[in-house]
């Protein structure tokens, strides 16, 4: 079925100067980009996003990675777009991630790990709603 998934290139990314590459390797795969902007995070926005991971022991490093440069927030639409979506970027762990992955090519550390993408329907729809208006999302 034809989803959308929210994906975010990290600072680390956006510092690297591969958004491009990264957003290419999504249209490649015949996702399409419906929604994009650049955005700083600060405390509240990132910790409310990875609110799920707030009795984590990296939740304070992780809100401080992720409010460290701008991001580049996306929503991505297409057949299976979540899994499809995940496998590009592979393991949230790069040195654990396939050859060829977003991750595996871009990402230095389990933290700077260059892009995030929702890791199910329920989460797609919350993170989506929790970044972009419905007006803001361009279907085609
Ligand atoms: P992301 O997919 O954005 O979701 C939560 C993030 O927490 C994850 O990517 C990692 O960048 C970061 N993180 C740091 N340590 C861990 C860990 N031990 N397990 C999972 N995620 C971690």
């Amino acid at each position: 079925a034809v989803e959308r998934t929210l994906s975010i290139v990290k600072p680390d990314a956006v510092a690297k100067n591969v958004i491009g590459e990264i957003l290419t390797r999504f249209e490649k795969a015949g996702l399409k980009v419906v929604a994009a902007k650049m955005i700083k995070l600060d405390d509240e926005k990132a910790g409310g996003f990875y609110a799920e991971h707030k009795e984590r022991p990296f939740f304070k490093d992780l809100v401080s990675f992720m409010t460290s440069g701008p991001v580049v927030v996306q929503v991505l639409e297409g057949e299976n777009a979540i899994a499809a979506n995940r496998e590009l970027m592979g393991a949230t762990n790069p040195k654990e991630a396939a050859a060829g992955t977003i991750r595996a090519d871009f990402a230095e550390s389990i933290d700077a790990n260059a892009v995030h993408g929702s890791d199910s329907a329920a989460s797609a729809e919350r993170e989506i709603a929790y970044f972009f208006a419905a007006d803001e999302i361009c279907s085609r």
